[in-house]
């Protein structure tokens, strides 16, 4: 849609704003924690688009029109519907079901409108330079209007979305307080933006891998240690690359019949490829891999740890080996610390979807 990539040039923010929960300021010094199985890399800046500074008032706005099911053609699906912070901003199910769908967000949700592929986490998408399985989209502001656009997904145009939102007195009081240079400020495009803001406040910092390289010897266990030295001897952190364990990089790891990369290139060497995908948090954000075939953790790692030594991007492991980095995984790079607060109630007075709340944590 209608943004200027050009004037998306880099803003370094310090990389903690106030309503990030934080107060501590990245500092570029040699590291000199406890030992890594890779370089050193500081967990990344804050990057904001200069165009959509983000500000407390359209954070606030972003948080309520993402569990706001105005959003959505049968006034009940929100994107928190997919992406829920029960589920680690995604849903606990291989396909997400969207609008007419029954049954609270997890598994056992079923609906007839499904998605082809997995819904991915939004933890830490503020980092990510393209989005969706394939990249498709440059940017959270490029990408927010989407799932509205989708029938499968929220089934609503977005020009009939802001209509709704511009009767509801409440939505136009915060529009105009979060875009006070727009008039009207309900439009499609700070509908965007606001959603966008909102988002790069998804950030899992202080996980214990954090608190590890911040010097924290005690914060992995002995079985996280050696998982860790284990993903880099696997291969695993050339893709999913510390501290965000993610990349850039399209690979092709899990054949389906999904085009995948080439749908955006046309380059036959895309096909099935698929963006890294972060491994933040996934202790909550199976099932795993873009057509969810994977319920387990534990299976989706040693089909992984089976992948790369199929294909020599490192040593091959034991099942017991790669069930060392299972724990890894689950204990050492999971954080809610910055977790928004679910609203009990929003503007539309529309139920705020249910949540399957699964385990007790
Ligand atoms: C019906 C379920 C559903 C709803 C509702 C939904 N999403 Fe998604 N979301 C998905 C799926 C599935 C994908 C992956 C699609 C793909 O890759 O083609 C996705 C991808 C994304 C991504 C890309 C993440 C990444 O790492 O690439 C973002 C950002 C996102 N959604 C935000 C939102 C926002 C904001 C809303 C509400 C306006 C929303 N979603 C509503 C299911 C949903
Ligand atoms: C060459 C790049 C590459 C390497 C090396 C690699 N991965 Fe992946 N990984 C990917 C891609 C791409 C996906 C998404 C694949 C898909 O869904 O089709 C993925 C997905 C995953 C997932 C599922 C995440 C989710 O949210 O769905 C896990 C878990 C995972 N990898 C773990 C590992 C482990 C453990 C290793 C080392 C044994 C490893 N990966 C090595 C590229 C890689």
């Amino acid at each position: 849609m209608r943004f200027d990539r050009q004037s998306q040039a880099a803003v370094l923010l310090g990389g903690c704003a106030v309503f990030f929960g934080c107060t501590e300021e990245p500092v570029a010094q040699p590291y000199d924690g406890p030992a890594l199985p890779w370089d050193y890399q500081a967990f990344p800046l804050v990057i904001e688009p200069l165009d959509n500074p983000t500000t407390e008032e359209k954070v606030s706005l972003g948080l309520l029109l993402f569990y706001d099911p105005v959003l959505s053609g049968d006034k009940l699906t929100a994107c928190a519907t997919c992406h829920s912070e029960q589920w680690g901003f995604s849903d606990g199910l291989s396909f997400s079901v969207g609008v007419e769908g029954e049954g609270p967000t997890g598994p056992g949700r079923d609906g007839p409108h499904k998605t082809t592929r997995n819904a991915p986490t939004l933890w830490n998408v503020v980092f990510r330079e393209s989005y969706f399985w394939d990249g498709r989209r440059p940017s959270l502001e490029d990408q927010a209007l989407d799932p509205l656009d989708n029938e499968v997904e929220l089934n609503l145009k977005p020009s009939v979305a802001v209509d709704r939102l511009r009767a509801i007195p409440t939505y136009v009081e915060m529009f105009d307080a979060a875009f006070p240079e727009s008039s009207p400020s309900v439009t499609e495009e700070n509908l965007a933006k606001a959603l966008a803001a909102f988002q790069r406040t998804l950030i899992t910092r202080r996980a214990p891998y954090d608190q590890y390289v911040a010097g924290d010897e005690g914060a992995l266990s002995a079985d996280g240690k050696q998982g860790m030295v284990l993903f880099a001897e696997a291969g695993c952190a050339g893709c999913h690359v510390p501290p965000l364990f993610d990349s850039e990089r399209f690979e092709q790891r899990i054949p389906s019949g999904d085009e995948g990369r080439y749908s955006v290139t046309k380059d036959l060497a895309d096909l099935g490829k698929m963006r890294v995908p972060t491994l933040r948090n996934l202790r909550e954000t199976g099932p795993f891999f873009h057509d969810g075939s994977s319920v387990e953790l534990e299976d989706a790692v040693l089909r992984e740890v089976e992948i790369a030594a199929a294909r020599r991007e490192g040593r091959a492991l034991s099942a017991d080996e790669a069930a060392l980095i299972s724990v890894f995984l689950r204990k050492a790079l999971m954080s809610r610390a910055n977790e928004p607060t679910r609203p009990d109630e929003v503007p539309s007075g529309f139920p705020v979807p249910l949540d399957g709340f699964r385990i007790p944590r």
